[in-house]
């Protein structure tokens, strides 16, 4: 199989893993990327099975309308039983690194909101050690040169994301090389920087379960 075949497995296994428990009135909360938009296809054959959706994203929103798939507001949908997106890297505790597609402060929000992170990849995505993708930190635009040399101290080299805006209307760095010992620590230390808004490391809420895409089929790790 190749890369997108993959992605298409775990989007339907993602569908065959909540299927059993969705209720009429379930709204599940829903990723972003193209591992996410392949569960949202998947996810349409299930549209009269449950309520509805919350989105991480405009882009993932329309998806999901485009499937007749109702999107909520988060503010009035409560805690909700799944969240179902991608990842950049996972480790073997399934804390991540996400926002190559700049959702990434949106995504750590509602996925807080869910009682199950089921988290979707090909086995690309596994690592040992986190930090080989480029490192996501959502800031807010005044403060960008400030947080760029806040980062340099942290040891990482940052990025500015030219012409990418984020949904927030935010800017995002991108920090290459950074040594990632001890990923609650340093998610920790960088959203503390004033600024920041998030950074892409998922690891104080790390997935619960990774349905990884592999050659052998789809591996469930929890
Ligand atoms: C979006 O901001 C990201 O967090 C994505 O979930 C992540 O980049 C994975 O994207 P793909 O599924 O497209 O690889």
């Amino acid at each position: 199989m190749n890369q997108d075949q993959l992605k298409q497995a775990v989007g339907q296994a993602a569908v065959d893993y909540i299927k059993p428990h969705l209720q009429k009135d379930s709204i599940i909360g829903v990723g972003t990327g193209s591992t996410a938009n392949c569960f949202i296809d998947a996810l349409a054959e299930l549209k009269n099975d449950f309520d509805g959706a919350v989105a991480s994203s405009e882009a993932t929103a329309e998806r999901l309308k485009s499937h007749g798939i109702p999107v909520y507001d988060l503010n009035s949908s409560g805690t909700l039983d799944f969240y179902i997106d991608g990842a950049d890297e996972t480790n073997d505790h399934l804390q991540l690194i996400k926002g190559g597609g700049g959702a990434l402060t949106r995504e750590k929000i509602v996925a807080a909101c869910a009682k199950e992170f089921i988290c979707i990849a090909d086995e690309s995505k596994w690592v040992d050690l986190l930090g080989t993708f480029p490192l996501p930190v959502e800031v807010i635009p005044m403060a960008r040169s400030y947080v760029a040399r806040e980062l340099v101290a942290l040891g990482g080299d940052p990025v500015y994301r030219q012409g990418f805006v984020t949904d927030n209307g935010n800017v995002i760095l991108d920090v290459h090389n950074m040594s990632i010992q001890s990923a609650t620590a340093l998610e920790e230390r960088i959203n503390n920087i004033v600024g920041v808004v998030t950074n892409g490391l998922f690891a104080c809420r790390p997935a619960d379960v990774l349905l990884m895409g592999t050659a052998d089929g789809v591996k469930t790790i929890k």
